[in-house]
This record gives structure tokens, C-alpha cells and sequence, in this order.
């Protein structure tokens, strides 16, 4: 085995039990203190956790770009387990996980009419449910890693959907250039911007406008720090929460903290992008040319 799952590295990384709580949200996971302090109190993963530091070094030599990096870990983490790639240890937690991503979009509007954009789709642990939900045609997944493609091909035959005509497409970037203007009403992204460095993030901020309908929103999850914003071996990024609200107002979007995704059990966080006012919005929504940026409920 190269390495432990993708779990095992965030646990090395975060608190599993309370990823919320005031004192895992001021921690720094980059430095040698707190690895130190890990290790003592979790000696068993130590272990996974430096054959998955030297396997990430080894990609990284060999993959300089962001994403050529990610994409080969991924290639490397599905082929031994694409439900653990994605983030759930279990066949269970991925199912749950899907669910609680589904019973969010449609508690906040999600309609079968609708055109929905999921940004890093994997292998449609959410997705398989917003297709079957969805009009034929009406699901456009993109991912980075061909490998997750295939086995989000298999999700979809295990699901018996292949009438509801997803697309299924791979990318290299998040410029979006390839798809229509005015299109999506829902665009999404679950745990992409959490293993993405902040240029991914903006490049995907800068161009998703152009894509959203003038009522869609674009909700992505992110990993919240309310210390220094760090990364932990270039597949966690921790980010504060006006970091990301402000990068969305300088190109022009409405942003706003979702609370109630903080109810959920899920360790991330969820901002909601939109190029208008969306219903319930607050003067905190405001793009930055048109007001100063204020502090987020995580700053
Ligand atoms: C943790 S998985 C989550 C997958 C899916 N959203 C879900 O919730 O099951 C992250 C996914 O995002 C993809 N990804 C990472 N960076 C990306 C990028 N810049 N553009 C598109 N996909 C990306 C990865 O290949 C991976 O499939």
C-alpha cells in the first residue's frame, strides 16, 4: 500500500470528532508542532501518513501544476478504492454523504427543470442522485481526473440511470470556456476548493458568472480556518472565510456564508456565489465594487 485513504491523511491533518469546534478551527495543521503533537497522541498513523507524505513528494517532482499533481493523485488513490478517492471511508458515509449534498440543493430550491454544473463531480457520490432528480439531460459533471470519470461511469450503470443522458466531461482548468453563457441555474462543487490552491479557486470565481443563469447561484464547500490559512501536503487548503467571500466579490458575484450548512454533519463549510441579490440575501451580499468587504461569520 502506498499510502493510508484520503481520510486518514485528513485525520492526520484534523480533528475527525468536532472539525467546528473554536480550537480545530484556529489550528495550523502545516506546522511541526502540531504534527508533533499529533503524532504523540495518534502513533498509528503516523505510519500511512509519511508513506502518503513521500508518495505526495514524488508526484510532485514529477507533476510541477496544481492540478497535473492532484489529478495524479487521484489516479493513484481510485485505483485502489474510488469511494475512499473521494473522500468516504465507507460505502455507507459515501451514500450519506451524497444524500445530505442532495437534501441540501433541493431544501434550497433545486427544481428537475433546472441545469446543474457539478465542478469536480468524482464518481457522482452526490451526482448519481442529482441525475436521477434531474430532467434528462440536465447534469453536466467536470472533473480533473479521467480515472474518477470512469468509475463515476460505473456509479452510473450501478444506478441503472444511463437514460437520464448525463455529460461527463474532463477538464484541465476551471475557465468553463467550453460551456454556454446563461445556462446553469445550479452550479456546485463539494470538497473541490478544500484540495485547491487559491488560483484555482479564482480562476473557477472569475469565469462562473459568465455560466450561471441571472437567478442561478454557485455553492462550493470549503475547509474553514479562523487562523493562518495554510495547506497540509498540497491536498488540504484551509481558508478563511472572507478570503473567499472577497475573492468572489472582486469579480463581481454576490457571496454569502450559508449558516445552515453548519448545522450539517460535515467538517467543511459552504459559501453561495450568485450574480444577482438571491431571496434572503442581506446587504452582506454585496459585490466589493459596490461596498466595502465585511467580516464573514467564520472571520
Ligand atoms: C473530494 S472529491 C469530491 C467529489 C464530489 N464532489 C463528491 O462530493 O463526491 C474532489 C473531486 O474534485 C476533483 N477536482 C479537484 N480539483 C479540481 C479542479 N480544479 N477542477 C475540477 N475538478 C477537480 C477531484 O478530481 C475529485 O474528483
Amino acid at each position: 500500500m502506498v499510502g493510508a485513504p484520503r481520510t486518514e491523511v485528513t485525520a492526520m491533518a484534523q480533528d475527525m470528532k468536532s472539525p467546528k469546534s473554536p480550537k480545530a478551527l484556529k489550528r495550523n495543521r502545516s506546522t511541526v508542532t502540531h504534527k508533533v503533537g499529533y503524532a504523540l497522541t495518534h502513533p498509528g498513523r503516523v505510519a500511512p501518513y509519511l508513506r502518503r507524505a513521500a508518495r505526495d513528494t514524488w508526484l510532485r517532482l514529477k507533476h510541477p501544476d496544481h492540478v497535473g499533481y492532484y489529478r495524479a493523485v487521484m489516479a493513484s488513490d481510485t485505483r485502489r478504492n474510488p469511494e475512499a478517492a473521494v473522500g468516504s471511508q465507507t460505502h455507507e458515509r459515501w451514500l450519506a454523504l451524497g444524500q445530505m449534498q442532495f437534501d441540501y440543493l433541493v431544501e434550497h430550491g433545486l427544481r428537475p427543470e433546472h441545469r446543474m454544473l457539478d465542478i469536480g463531480c468524482g464518481n457522482l457520490r452526490g451526482g448519481w442522485r442529482f441525475i436521477d432528480y434531474l430532467d434528462t439531460g440536465h447534469y453536466y459533471g467536470i472533473d480533473i481526473s479521467p480515472d474518477i470519470l470512469i468509475a463515476a461511469k460505473k456509479t452510473l450503470v450501478e444506478r441503472g440511470i444511463q437514460d437520464k443522458l448525463p455529460h461527463l466531461t474532463l477538464t484541465g482548468d476551471l475557465t468553463l470556456d467550453f460551456l454556454p453563457g446563461d445556462h446553469f441555474d445550479v452550479v456546485h462543487a463539494h470538497s473541490v476548493f478544500s484540495h485547491s490552491p487559491r488560483e484555482v479557486i479564482e480562476e473557477c470565481l472569475a469565469h462562473v458568472g459568465r455560466v450561471l443563469t441571472d437567478t442561478g447561484f454557485f455553492d462550493f464547500t470549503f475547509d474553514r480556518t479562523e487562523g493562518t490559512e495554510h495547506q497540509v501536503l498540497g491536498e488540504d487548503f484551509y481558508y478563511r472565510t472572507e478570503t473567499l467571500l472577497s475573492l468572489a466579490r472582486k469579480h463581481g458575484l454576490h457571496a454569502r456564508f450559508m449558516d445552515d450548512w453548519e448545522q450539517r454533519p460535515h467538517g467543511q463549510s459552504k459559501i453561495r456565489v450568485s450574480r444577482s441579490p438571491l431571496p434572503g440575501s442581506d446587504d452582506h451580499d454585496e459585490p466589493a465594487r459596490h461596498r466595502q468587504p465585511v467580516t464573514g461569520p467564520a472571520a
